[in-house]
């Protein structure tokens, strides 16, 4: 066979082809990857199994050498949404359905076309008391504005007895403090708790415990931390591996560094230099942080004024320290304050700033908002007036 009459362009174009044509055999479909994706959450517990209730975060985690280009999630073959980045998850709002089972299904793709799914029933039970519509409920609640004038906000989540039992970290965000959308669940004991951290614990030999408590999702000198604890195991801190909210992180220090034995912790950075960062935990201790920020270095100052939920801002030329306190009068789970000069203090002027307040952290300062409510009930309120109230 020969092609007399071809110009040398069409000529390599056919040899092109033809080399082509014998390296991939066959031609159509071209060689693709297929994505490998694993169910992150729901899970299944050991005590309730594959229940869930309320909202919850519907995500897998996805591996290929291919790019992806989308997840799309399924309840009983029905669409219910896609996602396009990650971490690959929507949020679920089961409350408005029928009891009972039903099919989750989240199918990946990649950019040359491949495709995996997994699926998996799921029993929906009635959403626990104080439940909220929108995205679910939050508590010990932190709000923190970012690099791209959003605030971003954080707390121990969900519906599903998030005290005992929670997916790990979710993620939302607002431009106007009133409505958030979801960012997505950005640390998962599934995705990326180490086995210590994945394994279930019993809470006080009565129930089966796999819950982050107060995660606080910070942005500091330019990148994005997030303190949790684990409850009676511990609270970590973890750092942004890639500058965007939505992560992925690592461990600060290392994968088994405990950052302190205790719950509710929270950094704040030195207001003369904000390379000097300060840990507050619990019920107002606060101590300093080595210059790697994987540490925590010197002697622990103790204010013992308040219960838990321990955070501090700077406004003013002043530290303000705030902890959550179960008012003795009143009943009050209410956010506590002192003031002082220097991060460590001495700080004094303790009075009962927010009615209601509790574990909640505030954005930037006193002219933002708060999540404040009854006793872990909180819902979003706003403070106003507050920056110009005489302290
Ligand atoms: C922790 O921070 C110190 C500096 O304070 C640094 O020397 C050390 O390498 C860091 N450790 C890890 C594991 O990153």
């Amino acid at each position: 066979m020969s092609f007399p009459k071809l110009s040398f362009f069409q000529h390599s174009t056919w040899t092109l082809l033809l080399a082509h044509a014998a390296r991939t055999t066959p031609l159509i479909p071209r060689e693709c990857s297929t994505p490998t994706v694993a169910l992150i959450s729901p899970y299944e517990s050991p005590d309730i199994g594959w229940t869930v209730r309320g909202s919850i975060a519907f995500a897998v985690d996805v591996k290929d050498i291919a790019a992806i280009q989308q997840v799309e999630f399924f309840v009983d073959d029905e669409s219910i949404g896609t996602d396009l980045d990650y971490p690959r998850g929507i949020l679920w709002n089961t409350r408005n359905l029928d009891l009972g089972s039903y099919t989750l299904r989240a199918v990946a793709t990649n950019a040359c076309g491949g495709y995996a799914a997994v699926s998996q029933d799921v029993t929906v039970a009635a959403a626990l008391a104080k439940a909220e519509a929108n995205g679910g409920s939050i508590y010990d609640t932190s709000i923190t504005l970012g690099p791209d004038d959003t605030y971003y906000l954080s707390g121990t989540g969900g519906d599903n007895d998030a005290w005992f039992h929670n997916e790990g970290i979710n993620l939302w965000k607002s431009t106007n403090l009133k409505t958030w959308s979801y960012v997505g669940l950005i640390w998962s004991f599934e995705r990326d708790g180490y086995p210590d951290e994945k394994a279930w614990w019993w809470y006080k030999d009565v129930r089966l415990f796999r819950a982050v408590w107060a995660p606080e999702f910070q942005y500091i000198n330019n990148n994005f931390y997030i303190t949790y604890s684990l409850q009676s195991k511990g609270s970590k801190l973890l750092k942004c591996t890639t500058g965007k909210p939505e992560g992925p992180y690592e461990i600060s220090g290392g994968k088994d560094v405990i950052l302190f034995n205790n719950i509710d912790g929270g950094l704040f950075p030195s207001a003369t230099d904000s390379r000097s960062g300060y840990l507050c935990y619990e019920n107002g201790n606060i101590v300093k942080l080595n210059q790697g920020w994987n540490a925590t270095t010197g002697t622990v100052t103790r204010t013992n004024v308040g219960d838990e939920g321990c955070f501090v801002f700077h406004w003013n030329n002043k530290y303000y320290l705030s902890v959550a306190k179960f008012m003795t009068v009143g009943g009050r789970y209410s956010s506590y304050l002192g003031i002082a000069d220097y991060p460590t203090g001495p700080y004094s002027q303790f009075h009962e700033a927010i009615p209601c307040g509790g574990h909640n952290k505030l954005p930037t300062s006193w002219t933002s908002a708060v999540y404040c409510g009854e006793r872990f009930g909180e819902t979003i309120g706003q403070l106003p007036g507050e920056s110009s109230r005489q302290l």
